[in-house]
């Protein structure tokens, strides 16, 4: 049977300034000046929260779509929590907490989403559910060229587009957990995508969010996943083979490595469902082995573990 341990440093991440600069970005489109100041996030789980944040302190408006009403509770509980945290570490302003607070709203109707100029859809990673996003997304943004991005760890950002009318408007915007502090966004455009959609995509990241980026090809996994997913399903398959118990694989790669926190802590954080779909991802576009999913992982995702956001994954985390 797994074992869990409750991990208080599982909770530690690294701190960072949070000085986002607070201005409207002016971005070239065909020639004209536009600015982006109203931002659509679909989406309000571990990752749509955070960039709705992002987004908020950086003095945009912000409009988030939940899939059902109910959602929309959890999303601003989630949203205000965390903001909180930051008032309570005296690292924001109470009034600038509400200020932000103030520019976002929720919604369950994409409908609502029809003035917006950029849009990060930041839904489960299941692709029908993002392909069906996707094609709301093209029916209702009437900004013929609002930028249409997605927060997908791994799906083919082609796929996105195609289901649009306007696959050279659609980018991959992949950003880091957690959002409001990790600064590397991956800008990703798919051989349908404008090379001015990536500018102004980049130009939107570095410039208004103060992310840094780094420009990837439209490859499963991208840079940072098809490289760090194999080490943290190699991290499984050593539990598995019952070589080392899981506080101890941490431990080799913190005091070890010097990491900031041990792989299987890392899934934790990530998310076990969001771990195993990156390897799917990966192991459909290349066929390699070791991206394919260990079976623990699947049978824990199966189960419901999946990580810090349901309270226990490999370890557990008390509410
Ligand atoms: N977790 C990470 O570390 C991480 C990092 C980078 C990118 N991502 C990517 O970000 C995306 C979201 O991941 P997450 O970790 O936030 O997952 P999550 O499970 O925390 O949140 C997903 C949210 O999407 C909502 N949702 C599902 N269908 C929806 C719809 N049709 N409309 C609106 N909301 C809908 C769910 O209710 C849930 O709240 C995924 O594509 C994932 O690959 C995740």
């Amino acid at each position: 049977m797994l074992r869990t341990h409750s991990l208080k440093q599982a909770a530690a991440i690294p701190s960072c300034s949070f000085d986002i600069p607070r201005h409207t970005i002016h971005v070239r489109k065909l020639g004209t000046m536009e600015s982006i100041s109203r931002v659509g996030v679909v989406g309000c789980g571990v990752m749509g929260a955070g960039i709705a944040e992002l987004c908020a302190r950086a003095g945009l408006d912000v409009l988030v779509g939940v899939s059902r009403p109910a959602s929309r509770d959890a999303g601003r509980a989630r949203l205000t929590g965390s903001l909180d945290r930051l008032v309570g570490k005296g690292k924001l302003s109470a009034r600038d907490r509400d200020a932000a607070l103030a520019r976002i709203s929720f919604t369950a109707d994409l409908g609502d989403f029809a003035d917006r100029q950029l849009v990060v859809e930041a839904v489960s990673e299941q692709e029908s559910v993002k392909l069906d996003v996707f094609a709301t997304l093209d029916k209702v943004v009437e900004d013929e060229h609002a930028i249409l991005g997605s927060n997908t760890s791994s799906f083919p950002i082609v796929q996105l587009g195609g289901v649009t009318s306007r696959p050279e408007n659609v980018v991959g915007l992949h950003f880091f957990n957690p959002a409001t502090v990790l600064p590397l966004v991956e800008v990703v455009g798919s051989v349908l995508t404008d090379a001015s959609t990536v500018d102004r995509a980049e130009a939107f990241v570095t410039e208004l969010l103060g992310k840094q980026v780094v420009r990837t090809k439209d490859r499963a996994g991208f840079v940072v996943n098809a490289l760090l997913i194999p080490y943290l399903l190699s991290a499984v398959r050593m539990l598995e083979s019952g070589m080392a118990p899981i506080a101890d694989i941490d431990k080799a790669m913190t005091l070890g490595c010097a990491h900031p926190m041990g792989p299987l802590s890392l899934i934790d954080l990530i998310g076990l469902d969001i771990v195993a779909a990156i390897s799917e991802s990966l192991y459909l576009e290349y066929r390699e082995p070791h991206y394919s999913p260990p079976p623990l992982l699947s049978r824990m995702v199966s189960g419901g573990l999946l990580g810090k956001k349901t309270g226990r994954g490999f370890y557990e985390y008390p509410r």
